[in-house]
């Protein structure tokens, strides 16, 4: 009897593989709405939080569609979106939502742009996704459950090397901001294999999760922005910290494989203004 009961026990699936499964199904269908909209014609923007923080129809379309969903299956759930969505819970579970991570390159109708959908407990991401749909990639985990895309599994590039590292980054909204961080960039250019800046911060913590990437970093971000790719990058085998290697927080992030994270630290604070 008790071997009967431990086996359909450990035949129902985790709160973490549910929660996967309900961020990949939700953030499929608002990305594939969003992709056939931006097929469909020329778009229009308006701004947010300066002139070149970028806000679609689709943008808050993908949102609502995701909150509207989330209310069917867990109505109980804690929500916050980029777009405006706030929800109380009382599950202990909050989502964290970027409708449309990217959004300047979907303007553009560049490649690289999200719907990244993330689920926190009390110990932090417990569970994501991370769809690109003009990639036709749906990255996703579960913590401790390890990190796929497409359904195969994922892993960190095996590198030790920061000389060899391929490393991205990103840019804030706020032009001071952006002036620091340009200059921070400048310098470790010269110390690394090469930078890249994709525009869409998910994307880039997946990309470090499957190895197209060693390392990324950006300050300034925001929950939505991190908790899917955190959850998938650190399943994968990624090191997350801030700049100086205390806990991440999305103000400052540090994802990297962990040969070449400590290095990375040294780098970050020898270089820019007011390096050491
Ligand atoms: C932005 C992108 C970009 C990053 C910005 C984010 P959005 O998100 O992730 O790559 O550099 O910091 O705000 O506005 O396109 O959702
Ligand atoms: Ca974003
Ligand atoms: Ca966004």
């Amino acid at each position: 009897m008790a071997t009967h009961f431990g086996r359909l026990m450990s035949s129902s699936p985790s709160l973490g593989s549910q929660l996967r499964q309900i961020a990949e199904s939700l953030a499929r269908e608002a990305g594939d709405m969003a992709l056939s909209g931006r097929k469909s014609g020329p778009l229009t923007a308006t701004t947010k939080s300066s002139p070149i923080d970028m806000v679609t129809k689709f943008d808050k379309a993908s949102e609502a569609m995701i909150t509207e969903g989330l209310a069917q299956v867990r109505p109980d759930d804690a929500i916050i979106g980029e777009e405006g969505a706030a929800k109380q819970g009382t599950s202990g579970i909050t989502w964290h939502i970027d409708p449309i991570d990217g959004t300047t390159n979907f303007y553009f109708d560049l490649p690289m742009w999200a719907v990244s959908i993330g689920a926190v407990d009390e110990h932090g991401p417990l569970a994501g996704a991370v769809y690109v749909p003009a990639l036709g990639e749906m990255f996703s985990a579960a913590r401790t459950e390890g990190a796929t895309v497409n359904g195969m599994p994922i892993r960190v590039r095996d590198n030790n090397d920061v000389a060899d590292a391929l490393v991205c980054t990103g840019y804030s909204y706020r032009i001071s901001e952006r002036e620091v961080h340009a200059k921070r960039v400048a310098d470790i250019v010269m110390k690394v294999r090469d930078i890249r800046r994709f525009g869409a911060a998910a994307v880039d913590l997946c990309f470090v999760a499957c190895g197209r990437l060693d390392a990324y970093f950006e300050e300034h971000l925001h929950s939505w922005d991190l908790v899917a790719g955190q959850v998938i990058a650190t399943e994968a085998g990624a090191i997350f910290s801030d700049y100086v290697g205390n806990p991440v927080t999305p103000a400052q992030v540090l994802a990297a494989t962990p040969g070449v994270h400590a290095d990375l630290i040294h780098l970050i604070a020898t270089s820019g203004p007011g390096a050491s």
